[in-house]
């Protein structure tokens, strides 16, 4: 009786061990079987095409905004035409680089360039060509009994005149051949090649209806010139030299609208005009001073300084120059 208990606890020993192995070898066969993953994954799918969808919905949404959104209908600014005459000498490259940085900043500019010369130099040329602006390269030689000789005080003859005049009349065809209703839209600045220009200088000027004008800085012998307001009007001129000329303004002080110099197609200026009279050989007949707009806060603010560049000494490059040892030609200053 005890040997059969015996036989079959022994058995059911035997059995409960082979089960248990058995359930691990299965266990131990599930590891690193590829398993069906199907159902664990629901979920995570499920979450992935949930945020694609609303992804799809913002872009939706973004796309639609965008397309609705009125694109801002600012009037266009009108160009500012830039006129500047400019000669060959050792400082014009420095002049020129520092006035296209200036233009660079300036945005709906147009520079024309006029080289007094006979023909377009290389150095203009290529300065031009890599100055990131748009211009337009011109050039008209002045005649050789109207220019300044070596050694000839600077006010003997007006400068740049023939290449202002130059710049004008290819402003006046090109407008003419360009077709559209704004063609006539935009100002026209005379810029000296050796002046300092503020860029708000260039935003005053653009809403020129007729003639604007404002100081100019360092000029005449004074701290500046301006035209004085009285009324939101001109009525005199600060100036310390015949303040009685029609304009007696600078240059710098002054933009026209193109409307104006188009619908006055001979007004140019004057080579033969009397020292100190040729912007009011130009500006005679185009406007009179009750017109005239004053910008730059009144006429109280100084915008443009008339600078001169002084003219560098060479002594040393001569004395070397002399013995074969000047500098190298081929480097471009
Ligand atoms: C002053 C005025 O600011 C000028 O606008 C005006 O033309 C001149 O007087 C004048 O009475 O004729 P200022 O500094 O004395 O200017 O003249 P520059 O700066 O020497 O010359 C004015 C412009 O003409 C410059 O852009 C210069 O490059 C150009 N220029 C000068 C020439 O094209 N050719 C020349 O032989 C000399
Ligand atoms: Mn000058």
């Amino acid at each position: 009786m005890a040997t059969r208990m015996k036989l079959k606890l022994k058995t059911v020993f035997v059995l409960y061990f082979m089960v248990s192995l058995m359930g691990l070898v299965y266990a131990l066969m599930q590891l690193g079987q590829r398993c069906d993953c199907a159902e664990h994954d629901m979920p995570k799918d499920r979450t992935i095409s949930r945020l694609r969808g609303e992804l799809h919905r913002f872009q939706e949404q973004i796309r639609k905004s965008e397309a609705t959104k009125q694109p801002q209908k600012q009037p266009a600014k009108p160009t500012i035409f830039v006129i500047t005459p400019t000669y060959a000498r050792l400082v014009q490259k420095a002049e020129l680089t520092r006035l296209s940085h200036t233009f660079l900043h300036v945005p709906q500019l147009h520079w024309i360039v006029v080289e007094d010369s006979p023909h377009k130099t290389p150095l203009v040329s290529d300065l031009l060509l890599k100055s990131g602006l748009t211009y337009t390269h011109l050039h008209m030689p002045t005649a050789k009994d109207r220019k300044l000789q070596e050694g000839d005080p600077s006010w003997l003859k007006p400068r740049g005149v023939e290449q202002r005049n130059e710049g004008l009349r290819w402003l006046r065809e090109d407008r003419r051949a360009q077709p559209g209703g704004d063609n006539q839209q935009g100002v026209v600045y005379f810029a000296d090649d050796d002046n300092t220009y503020s860029l708000q200088i260039f935003e005053e000027m653009r809403s020129t209806q007729r003639v604007s004008v404002w100081p100019v800085g360092l000029v005449g012998g004074m701290k500046y010139e301006r035209p004085v307001i009285e009324g939101g009007k001109v009525v005199r001129f600060h100036t310390g030299w015949r303040p009685s000329r029609p304009f007696p303004m600078d240059m710098a002080g002054f933009a026209l609208s193109l409307k104006l110099v188009l619908a006055n197609p001979e007004s140019c200026f004057d080579g033969d005009a009397p020292m100190g009279f040729l912007e009011s050989s130009f500006l005679q007949g185009l406007v009179t001073m009750d017109e005239l707009e004053p910008k730059a806060d009144n006429c109280s603010k100084v915008l443009v300084w008339h600078t001169r560049t002084e003219k560098p000494k060479m002594k040393r490059e001569e004395a070397l120059q002399a013995q074969g040892l000047g500098s190298d030609r081929a480097v471009e200053v």
